[in-house]
């Protein structure tokens, strides 16, 4: 079994603050920190880009996961690579050559991530999983911080864990959207082993309490 990942979603901190904040995530276990890149075309919010990225880099060592919800990203690979990404993912529905993109990213020296919205079915990147390091599953519609997990997007989850095992894959599953204490074990029951989560961890008070207890929920016997 996969050693079970947080990687809290930098969507829902105050920038003013982003260094403690991300400091007070990992000393409650968070080993990476999830970056949502959102260009208002792919999706209709706009969030951060590079400089951000680039920023963040500077305070802190945690794994970082960057999820480009933009058209195209095959454009932008190379500048989040360079701005400190560890992981690139992009949406299969964004992409025009999902190959070309998937393969620029392994090019850049970095972890392969796709990822699917909530309408969009297993069997439409089958064919990319061999390619793939990580494999996102959206649990919301991709835009927005704050919204409600979709337990209905399990059997996704539990399928794309079942091919990996069938076709000897070791790709990671991570979860994002409405992930909380009250969800997490379902996730990792399912097959997920990085869990992302926004409104649960980093908007807290209490942010290093509520890592743990998302970590701790998810490990729970
Ligand atoms: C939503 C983003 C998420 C978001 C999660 O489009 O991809 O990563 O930050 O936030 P919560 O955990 O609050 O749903
Ligand atoms: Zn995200």
């Amino acid at each position: 079994m996969k050693k079970i990942i947080l990687s809290p979603s930098a969507l829902s901190c105050d920038f003013a603050n982003a260094g403690v904040q991300i400091q007070q995530a990992k000393d409650g276990g968070a080993e990476y920190l999830h970056l949502d890149v959102m260009d208002g075309i792919f999706v209709p919010n706009i969030s951060f880009g590079q400089p951000v990225v680039k920023s963040l880099r500077k305070c802190t060592d945690l794994v970082f996961d960057v999820h480009l919800m933009i058209t195209e990203p095959i454009r932008y690979i190379e500048d989040f690579a360079k701005a400190g990404a560890d992981i690139i993912t992009v949406h299969v529905e964004a992409c025009q050559d999902v190959e070309a993109t998937l393969k620029k990213i392994k090019d850049c020296g970095k972890g392969v991530g796709l990822s699917i919205k909530p309408k969009t079915p297993v069997s439409d990147i089958v064919k990319y999983l061999p390619m793939c390091d990580l494999v996102l599953v959206m649990t919301v519609e991709p835009g927005f911080g704050g919204q409600k997990f979709m337990a209905d997007m399990m059997p996704k989850v539990k399928e794309l864990r079942e091919y990996a095992t069938a076709n000897g894959l070791s790709y990671d599953i991570s979860i994002d959207g409405g992930v909380g204490c009250d969800n997490a074990k379902l996730c990792v029951e399912n097959g997920a082993n990085i869990l992302v989560a926004g409104s649960s961890v980093l908007a807290k008070e209490d942010i290093k309490d509520a890592a743990s207890k998302l970590l701790a929920a998810a490990m729970a016997e």
